[in-house]
């Protein structure tokens, strides 16, 4: 099975950025099931149901949050109507949406769980991401070999941690949250794929998607700043994953990360 995941979409011009080249990389990579960190997605914070809808059907089956899953204001009613959306698993108990759930593709069934870390992240909001993964794992049918976990999470420590906790257990393990792609994509002993960070879909001149003059200005003066997003040419940062049906066990996970013309 060919999985692609893309890196968390800033704004609209990522959007429409996945839109016009996902269906090319689709058909580069014979995916057979694409899932996106839609977080910064509504103008660069959150998330909201009319964004979602925008992508032709089929062209994602799985939309992940993180950190900023709330920061548009009506998400959290508009959530339970997203059948294709999840949220942190590990969120406070009681946060409505789901944190994982088992898809449909041409390929067999997968398991999409989405978890977000607690080292270095704002409030420390979220459950132990460990023994929330180790949880759901109970719950997925024994059916469902393929099991690819977004994990949000600011610390590369607590990452790979959670991916060697879970090392033979899931098909992958795929940071999101720096918007930074790291050059760590390796498959560990036990076959699980991992990278550190998967990346941003967002402007290529930025800091992590937001205007550059805007974030110096912020660290310099220390003063509360509005950090618009970046214009120009959108990056597209992603992975693809080739996993054996059969067992669950990745075989390969490859970066992508490509400058898109305006
Ligand atoms: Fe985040
Ligand atoms: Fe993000």
């Amino acid at each position: 099975m060919n999985i692609i995941f893309i890196g968390d979409m800033v704004a609209g011009a990522a959007r429409r950025a996945v839109m016009s080249a996902l269906p090319g990389m689709k058909r580069e990579f014979s995916c057979d099931f694409c899932i996106a960190n839609a977080e910064n997605s509504a103008g660069g914070s959150g998330i909201t149901a009319g964004v979602l809808r925008e992508f032709p059907a089929g062209l994602v089956d799985v939309f992940t949050g993180g950190d900023h899953i709330w920061d548009q204001k009506d998400f959290q009613n508009e959530i339970a109507s997203l059948g294709n959306f999840l949220r942190p698993a590990n969120l406070k108990r009681g946060q409505p949406g789901r944190g994982w759930g088992v898809f449909d593709s041409a390929a067999g069934k997968v398991a999409v769980i989405s978890l977000m870390g607690r080292v270095f992240m704002k409030d420390s909001f979220a459950e132990c991401p460990f023994e929330t993964a180790d949880r759901i794992l109970k719950e997925i049918p024994s059916d469902v070999k393929v099991v690819v976990v977004d994990f949000h999470a600011e610390a590369t420590s607590e990452k790979a941690a959670i991916a060697h906790h879970l090392d033979g257990r899931v098909s992958a393990v795929l940071g999101t949250h720096t918007h930074v792609q790291t050059n760590d994509d390796r498959i560990l002993p036990g076959g699980t794929a991992f990278i550190s960070d998967v990346g941003m879909v967002g402007a290529a001149n930025s800091i992590l998607g937001r205007d550059v003059t805007a974030v110096i200005r912020k660290f310099v003066s220390g003063m509360p700043t509005r950090l618009d997003v970046a214009k120009g040419a959108v990056r597209l940062d992603a992975v693809s994953l080739k996993i054996d049906g059969a067992t669950g066990k990745a075989l390969e996970i490859s970066k992508i990360s490509r400058i898109l013309d305006k």
